[in-house]
């Protein structure tokens, strides 16, 4: 049976998305938005890549989510992205709404799809997705870790000068400045971070990772990052239609693991073709523990304003 994914929001992340959702020939890519055309225009131009590129399968733009019908995955980019000077929670009147209809609108017309959203705040996004729909927690996955742990990767490599994907680092918690990139746990080739780099220059590239997307919105002015963000959501929707079981930040429903109940937040997961098939839940020291708190009250805020 063909794999079929859906993007909500042609967008330059969703477009992006389509694009790395095509170049790895994952299924049959649908480009949903409401702005007529601009969803046909994007699909039909790289539709036209495909003899090029090598991929086989179709690439359709369209304004009507019956086109979507029977999705394996919906990956949800729709909303406003942020400009310099405005934070993520500044996106969150405007984006709760329409995350709401894009959730319930996919589920509708794709009732066994996993949702992955990336809208931001993507902490609140993803819960109100899940609230809206009723759709199992396994199904309902936020975006944000793999692109956070991999600016904190890719910065790490930068300063040792290796491969970035020799590098192994996580991050968790919100999307947000108080995300929580683990300094314990990186690793380089399986040598700790803590032999190969000092203490100031790790605080450097934590605090990078932390302010990455600002740094990004700050160079482009008109938006917000989309290559990372758009590849990152693919690469979460390719362990979903392989059944890879690939482990991966991701933001999800959290029911006491890591001592959060009732919210979405970034940890280690293990995604299959279920969608959320474990949480690795692991120790955390009292210092990471309190840093995490600060991205629980984060969220905690952020729900509170979505009235949901
Ligand atoms: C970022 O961090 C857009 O939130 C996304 O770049």
């Amino acid at each position: 049976m063909r794999k079929k994914i859906t993007i909500i929001g042609a967008g330059n992340v969703g477009a992006t998305a389509a694009h790395w959702a095509a170049a790895k020939n994952l299924g049959d890519v649908v480009l949903l938005d409401v702005v007529e055309g601009i969803p046909q225009g994007k699909a039909l131009d790289l539709s036209q890549a495909g003899p090029v590129e090598g991929f086989h399968y179709s690439v359709l733009g369209s304004n009507d989510y019956a086109d979507s019908a029977n999705s394996d995955v919906v990956i949800i980019s729709a909303g406003l992205a942020r400009k310099p000077g405005m934070t993520r929670d500044d996106l969150l009147a405007i984006n709760v709404k329409i995350v709401k209809s894009c959730a319930e609108e996919a589920v509708k017309h794709s009732p066994d799809c996993v949702l992955i959203v990336v809208t931001n705040p993507i902490d609140a996004m993803v819960h109100t997705a899940f609230t809206v729909t009723g759709h199992p927690k396994e199904k309902v996955i936020g975006m944000a870790g793999v692109l956070d742990s991999a600016r904190y990767r890719t910065f790490i490599a930068q300063a040792l000068g290796v491969a970035p994907k020799d590098v192994n680092a996580l991050v968790m918690g919100i999307h947000g400045d108080n995300m929580l990139p683990l300094v314990r746990l990186a690793n380089v080739g399986g040598v700790p971070l803590t032999d190969l780099l000092s203490t100031e220059e790790i605080d450097q590239i934590v605090h990078r990772t932390q302010t990455g997307g600002l740094e990004i919105v700050n160079h482009l002015k008109t938006g917000s990052a989309f290559y990372t963000p758009g590849l990152a959501a693919v690469e979460m929707a390719e362990a979903v239609l392989t059944d890879s079981k690939r482990v991966m930040a991701c933001a999800v429903y959290l029911e006491g693991e890591f001592g959060i109940d009732g919210y979405f937040l970034g940890a280690p997961v293990v995604i299959g073709e279920k969608g959320v098939e474990r949480i690795l839940e692991f120790e955390l020291t009292a210092e990471e523990k309190e840093a995490l708190a600060l991205s629980v009250e984060v969220v905690k805020t952020q729900m509170a304003a979505t009235g949901l």
